[in-house]
């Protein structure tokens, strides 16, 4: 109790406890901007744009085409694959159906392996479906060889 006039300013007195994890958390919180401040630090937004776009560049060409002319084994994978997913649409010996013929001298969306690769992977607006997140660029690249045993006849 403190019924008798004295000075109260003792009692008052912040917690050093308080005073420490006050200054801590300054300290912490000046580290935090530096160390995001391409001033004081290493750290700079386009760095990080640089680094996201160069692993986003090794994703993409793991999905790019594969050359597989002339291996036979892949070429016999091919025909299987098309004779599975493709016969359907285009007929077993890729002359068409309901998709165009295969083995014409020239397609519609051009006939190199990169076009070939986009026009499987990716799908054609008039009916042609994207095929990989289906049976993915290994497959893909696998029917290409096949459809150019055909297409080089
Ligand atoms: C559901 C039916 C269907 C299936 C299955 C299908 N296609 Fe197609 N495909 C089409 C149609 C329809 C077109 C024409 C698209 C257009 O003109 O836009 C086409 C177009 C194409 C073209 C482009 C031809 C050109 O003239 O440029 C290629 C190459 C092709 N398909 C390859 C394949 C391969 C390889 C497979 C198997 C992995 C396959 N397609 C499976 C329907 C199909």
């Amino acid at each position: 109790m403190h019924d008798t006039p004295e000075p109260q300013d003792g009692h008052n007195s912040i917690p050093k406890g308080w005073i420490f994890f006050f200054i801590v958390g300054i300290i912490c919180m000046i580290g935090y901007i530096a160390s995001y401040s391409p001033a004081f630090s290493n750290w700079s937004v386009y760095k990080e744009f640089d680094k996201e776009m160069a692993s986003a560049k090794k994703t993409e060409s793991a999905v790019a085409v594969k050359d597989y002319s002339g291996n036979h084994e892949a070429i016999e994978d091919g025909k299987e694959i098309f004779a599975n997913t493709c016969a359907p649409c285009h007929n077993g010996d890729a002359k068409g159906l309901i998709g165009p013929n295969l083995t014409a001298p020239t397609l519609k969306y051009g006939s190199t392996k990169a076009i070939l690769f986009e026009t499987i992977a990716k799908g054609r607006p008039n009916g042609m479906p994207s095929f990989l997140p289906q049976i993915g660029a290994d497959k893909i690249s696998k029917v290409i060889a096949f459809l150019e045993t055909l297409r080089n006849k």
